[in-house]
């Protein structure tokens, strides 16, 4: 079993990665914690709970964190993700109640309670609860197992030209994540773009024909309108469940080891997750990038873990 605890911003995309984690026989869902990104903490949170409740989602504690970046203002994605930040589907009241901890120190927690080398870090979203707990207990830099995370790209930006939105919006604490000594691979745009939810994998989801699936298509609906709308894309790219894909089986995609920085000074390129491609990788490389994906692979772990959740 894979133990992850999920650090997201519900969020479309962070909704499936959810359901994703949870419906796959293969990961053990420590704890979900949530943090401001893709609408205000409290939309998101309440979007988490929700979620939950739709996938029943039981035996896990869920924990709100950072309200705000280390640095900058809140900027959310409402252009993306609705008012909400889970706009499409009618929500149900949450019915599972919020642990009575700080994410940070649920995440602390956690991963000093188990043993070292166990426990896989996932934030899909802002890195600011993980800057904020590596700060807090240096010690897990080197307990993790590693850190797979939904952020940047090398050769290309969707929240400016050059950064990716869960980079940008907290570049201080992506700095601070980046640099810590434990295995980072960074899931970003390159790699999220070839996870296009196309009418055909709209159709192989609507046909499990239960109610969380159900949920996913008008995820989809909405998202894809809104994609289209901000970015032109046809088909909406799904990032976050990529990097809990990768989790489950590395094989889904390929890697490519290289030293990466966060830029914190440039004017026009802040949040850029630079990669230097010049030289091979030196052995202490401990960050790498997710290059290419194998799409069918992907799409089948997404229905797999559906059909799992069945029924709720
Ligand atoms: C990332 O930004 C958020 O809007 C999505 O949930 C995803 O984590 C993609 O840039
Ligand atoms: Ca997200």
């Amino acid at each position: 079993m894979k133990k992850i605890i999920l650090d997201c911003d519900p969020g479309h995309d962070d909704a499936i990665a959810m359901l994703l984690a949870w419906g796959n026989p293969d990961i053990e869902l420590l704890a979900v914690t949530t943090v401001v990104g893709n609408q205000t903490l409290e939309k998101v949170t309440r979007n988490a709970l929700a979620v939950a409740r739709i996938a029943n989602i039981t035996g896990v504690p869920f924990a709100a964190g950072c309200s705000r970046p280390l640095v900058r203002q809140i900027e959310v994605a409402p252009d993306i993700h609705g008012e909400s930040g889970l706009d499409g589907p009618v929500l149900p009241e949450p019915t599972l109640q919020l642990a009575d901890i700080h994410a940070v120190d649920l995440i602390i927690d956690t991963i000093m309670a188990h043993p070292p080398g166990t426990v896989t870090l996932v934030p899909t979203a802002g890195l600011t609860n993980i800057a904020m707990a590596v700060r807090k207990e240096p010690r897990i830099a080197t307990r993790v197992k590693e850190v797979v995370l939904m952020g940047g790209g090398y050769h290309v930006g969707n929240w400016s030209a050059v950064a990716e939105f869960n980079i940008k919006i907290d570049p201080e604490a992506a700095h601070i994540v980046f640099n810590e000594p434990w295995p980072l691979t960074m899931v970003g745009l390159d790699l999220t773009h070839q996870a296009l939810a196309t009418p055909e994998v709209s159709a192989r989801i609507a046909a499990i024909g239960t109610g969380p699936a159900k949920f996913v298509v008008e995820l989809l609906e909405f998202f894809g309108h809104m994609y289209k709308q901000a970015q032109g894309f046809t088909s909406p790219p799904v990032h976050d469940p990529c990097a809990v894909a990768y989790v489950i089986n590395p094989n889904v995609m390929t890697v490519r080891k290289v030293p990466i920085d966060i830029e914190l000074t440039g004017t026009l390129t802040l949040g850029m997750t630079v990669a230097d491609f010049r030289f091979p990788a030196p052995a202490d490389c401990h960050t790498q990038v997710a290059v290419k994906l194998d799409e069918t692979a992907f799409w089948d772990l997404i229905v797999d873990a559906l059909e799992r959740i069945g029924e709720v």
